[in-house]
């Protein structure tokens, strides 16, 4: 008997905690600095957005250039709206486009896709 009845009440509460905190890196604009981090993890993933591959990024190793360098994103989409819809679905925009569509495809969540946002408007 490895599962003693009392080790259920206080790990439910703690998985519950971990949650939370994980939910609130996404919601709390104190910190809006870890969903940076986080879209920038997620965008460097070889089996994430492995936008690398394509796009130069500052910060990033070896890129390749199919994608135009990513740079002065901020300016050349100042609605972060736009943003999320290249990377939902860019054949939207253009058919002919190699880039993956991420959110429909689910290669990343609504949430992951808002990260790399937050992360291409620090370029
Ligand atoms: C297979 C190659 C490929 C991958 C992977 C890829 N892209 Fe792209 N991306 C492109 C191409 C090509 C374009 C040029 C526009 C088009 O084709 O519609 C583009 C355009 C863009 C644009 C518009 C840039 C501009 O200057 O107008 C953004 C932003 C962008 N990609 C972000 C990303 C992000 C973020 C990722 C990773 C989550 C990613 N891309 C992954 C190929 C790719």
């Amino acid at each position: 008997m490895t599962d003693t009845p009392l080790t259920k009440p206080v790990l439910i509460p703690a998985l519950a905690l971990a949650l939370l905190i994980g939910a609130a890196a996404f919601v709390c604009p104190a910190s809006a600095q870890s969903a940076v981090a986080e879209g920038q993890r997620l965008a460097f993933d070889r089996s994430k957005g492995n936008c690398l591959t394509c796009h130069e990024i500052k910060g990033g190793d070896l890129p390749g250039t199919i994608g135009p360098p990513l740079k002065d994103i901020k300016s050349k989409y100042p609605d972060r709206d736009e943003l999320v819809a290249i990377l939902t679905d860019e054949t939207k925009r253009n058919p002919q486009t190699v880039m993956p569509p991420f959110g429909r495809n689910r290669i990343l969540s609504e949430k992951e896709i808002s990260a790399v946002v937050d992360f291409l408007q620090t370029l």
